[in-house]
């Protein structure tokens, strides 16, 4: 058996007994700053990254560590209250291990959220990209060596990864809430430094819409396993050369303070239709 599966099943079965057996059709997960934002949830459930055996454990400030289960208007939901990132240091393989428990947990469908560096100068901060496509700029894949057919084929198509009814409900969701909101290209970097212009010159030149240093590697294996996707990505300054002030993580956090009422709201509104 594959390593990784042994190792999931384990997290699931911790998981499964902790919550009762809860099978959540949906998940989230909160990028930086965003944790916050998470509507109230019925009956919660909280199960620490930190007890779940075989689960990952988060390092950076503003990702709490918590998988929260409850129901919200009727759906049984999951959240990833904080993310795992490459630049952590976790081998770009075990960043499947969440998504996959998710998967095994009974998730059909993954809204990741996360904050990003927008390119698009009318893309400003407090806005939306509802992703309708990414870059993998990250010359890695946490599919390389990790193949199991419990979590799908080895080779599967990504024309269509970013679901089409999914981001039709946000942006009608992001007008009702008065978020400025357009769809747009995630361009995948390890980081964890922010970009030098010159990068950010040439990332436009490929395609990029906004850039971030997470979600592909989620999206690649969400994608594997079959679930629907909607990446939100929540612009918290202009990338590096066309912003005037200095990016830092400080900055990254206090602009998605800003957006986290708004943000909040648009959950409210989308996370019972998805
Ligand atoms: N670049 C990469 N990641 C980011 C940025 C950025 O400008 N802003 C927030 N996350």
């Amino acid at each position: 058996m594959n390593t990784q599966l042994a190792k999931i099943k384990k997290a699931v079965a911790f998981i499964n007994k902790q919550t009762k057996n809860f099978t959540p059709d949906l998940a989230l997960i909160t990028g930086s700053g965003l944790g916050n934002s998470i509507p109230k949830l019925d009956k919660q459930i909280v199960v620490q990254y930190a007890k779940i055996p075989g689960f990952l454990r988060s390092t950076v400030p503003g990702h709490s560590g918590n998988l929260l289960f409850g129901i919200y208007k009727g759906r049984k939901i999951v959240v990833m209250q904080g993310r795992f990132h490459y630049y952590e240091g976790h081998p770009m393989k075990d960043l499947a291990i969440s998504i996959r428990t998710l998967f095994l947990l009974g998730v059909k469908k993954l809204v990741v959220s996360a904050a990003v560096g927008s390119l698009d100068p009318k893309l400003t901060p407090g806005s939306i990209c509802v992703l309708n496509d990414h870059i993998n700029f990250m010359a890695n894949n946490p599919l390389i060596n990790n193949y199991d057919p419990v979590f799908g084929p080895r080779f599967f198509d990504l024309s269509k990864v970013y679901t089409k009814s999914l981001r039709e409900i946000t942006l009608a969701a992001c007008k009702k809430v008065n978020i400025k909101a357009k769809e747009g290209t995630y361009f995948a970097v390890t980081g964890p430094n922010f970009e030098t212009p010159a990068e950010i010159r040439a990332f436009k030149t490929l395609g990029a819409t906004v850039v971030g240093m997470s979600v592909v590697p989620e999206v690649l294996v969400a994608a594997q396993c079959g679930l629907e996707v909607l990446g939100l990505a929540c612009v918290t300054n202009l990338a590096s050369g066309i912003a005037k002030e200095k990016l830092s993580h400080a900055q990254t956090i206090a602009e998605t303070k800003k957006i986290e009422g708004k943000f909040r709201k648009l959950l409210e509104i989308i996370l019972p239709k998805l």
